[in-house]
C-alpha cells in the first residue's frame, strides 16, 4: 500500500510529468490541444484505475489474512446468563403457603405495624404482665384510638385474635408475617425475622395432633422424615407450652457444624391455645380446643438448605444466595 501511495504521487502528485502537461495545456498550440488533452487525461484515468483496482485487490488480501487468524472456538461454554432468581426464604414461604391452602388452611397475612392490644393483651400479656419482656419491642411513636401503643409485631401471635373473631370453627389457619426484635443477633438469632403461625381449632384437639401437623410440614420442607422433639415450655398464649426441636438432617443428631454440636435445631413455639385467648376473642371457656404454633421460616430454610448461620440469609452477599 506505502509503495502504491509513491507511485501515485510519482504519476499523478503535483510534480509529476503528466501534471505538468496537464499545467502546460494552455500553451500549447491550439491546433494540437484537443489530441494532447485527450490522450494526458485518459492515461490519468488509467494510471487512476490501475492503483484503485491494486488498492482494492489488497485490501481485500488483508481482510482475507485477519480472518484467518481470527479464530472461533465454537466449544467454548456461553457466558452465564445473569438472570435473578428466588431468595430461599422467599422459596420457604411460598412452597408453604401452597402446602397448606391445599390442605384447606385459609391464609393470613400480618401487619408490620400492630399494637399493644393484638401483640400482647388479646394473646394474654396484659400490661405489666412480666412475659412482655420476653419480646425485646421496638415501640413506635404514637397511639391507637382503643387498641394502645403502637408497635412492630414482635411474633406472628399478634394475628390469633383477628383470626379467631372473625372465623367461626372449626378452622385452620396459617399467617405469614415478618416480625422485628430489639436484640442483638448471633447465629441463630436476627432483629428481622419471618414467622409462620398456625391456628387451628376444633374440638378434642390434642398435642399429638399439634406434633403430627409439625412433622408433616417438616418433612414436606426438607424432603425426608424429620424426628421432631418437644420441650415444655412456657408462653401466655398455649397451656401447656412447647418448644418444639427438629433433628439435624445433616448429622441426624450426632452433632455437627450446621447444628453447632447439638445434634437437634431449635424452629418454632407451640402449644394448646390457652382457654384465656378463647374467651378473650369472644368465645366460651373450654367449648373450644385448638393449637397453635408460631414456627422461624429462617430456621427452617436452614434445616431445609444446611446454613449454619442466620445471617448469611440477610448479608446480601450474591455468592451465598447464588447458591440455592
Ligand atoms: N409467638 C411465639 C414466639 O414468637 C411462638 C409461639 C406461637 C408459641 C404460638 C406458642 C404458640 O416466640
Amino acid at each position: 500500500m506505502d509503495k502504491l501511495e509513491e507511485l501515485r504521487v510519482k504519476y499523478l502528485g503535483r510534480k509529476s510529468e503528466l501534471t505538468d502537461v496537464l499545467r502546460a495545456l494552455g500553451k500549447i498550440d491550439p491546433k494540437e490541444r484537443p489530441m494532447i488533452g485527450q490522450a494526458s487525461n485518459l492515461a490519468k484515468r488509467v494510471i487512476e484505475e490501475a492503483i484503485a483496482d491494486r488498492v482494492e485487490f489488497l485490501q481485500r488480501k488483508q481482510e482475507d489474512v485477519a480472518l484467518e487468524k481470527e479464530v472461533f472456538d465454537v466449544s467454548l461454554p456461553p457466558r452465564g446468563e445473569k438472570t435473578g432468581h428466588i431468595h430461599p426464604i422467599t422459596r420457604v414461604i411460598t412452597d408453604l403457603e401452597e402446602y397448606y391452602s391445599r390442605m384447606g388452611y385459609m391464609i393470613y397475612d400480618t401487619d408490620n405495624l400492630t399494637n399493644e392490644y393484638d401483640n400482647f393483651d388479646a394473646v394474654n400479656i396484659p400490661d405489666n404482665h412480666p412475659a412482655r419482656g420476653m419480646w425485646d419491642t421496638f415501640w413506635v411513636k404514637g397511639e391507637t384510638k382503643n387498641k394502645g401503643k403502637l408497635l412492630l409485631s414482635t411474633h406472628t401471635s399478634c394475628v390469633q385474635n383477628k383470626i379467631l373473631t372473625e372465623n367461626v370453627p372449626p378452622f385452620k389457619s396459617m399467617a405469614f408475617g415478618r416480625c422485628f426484635r430489639h436484640e442483638a443477633t448471633d447465629s441463630t438469632h436476627e432483629h428481622t425475622l419471618y414467622q409462620n403461625e398456625g391456628l387451628v381449632v376444633d374440638k378434642n384437639l390434642s398435642v399429638g395432633h399439634l406434633k403430627t401437623v409439625l412433622m408433616d410440614m417438616m418433612q414436606f420442607i426438607v424432603g425426608e422424615r424429620v424426628e421432631v422433639r418437644l420441650r415444655p415450655s412456657y408462653f401466655p398464649f398455649v397451656e401447656p407450652g412447647f418448644e418444639v426441636d427438629a433433628q439435624c438432617v445433616k448429622c441426624h443428631g450426632k452433632g455437627c457444624k450446621t447444628c453447632q454440636r447439638a445434634g437437634w435445631i431449635e424452629m418454632l413455639g407451640a402449644g394448646m391455645i390457652h382457654q384465656s385467648v378463647f374467651v378473650e376473642a369472644g368465645y366460651k371457656r373450654n367449648q373450644w380446643t385448638g393449637f397453635a404454633f408460631g414456627v422461624g421460616i429462617e430456621r427452617l430454610a436452614m434445616l431445609r438448605y444446611g446454613i449454619n448461620d442466620i445471617r448469611y440469609l440477610y448479608a446480601g452477599d450474591k455468592s451465598f444466595v447464588e447458591q440455592f
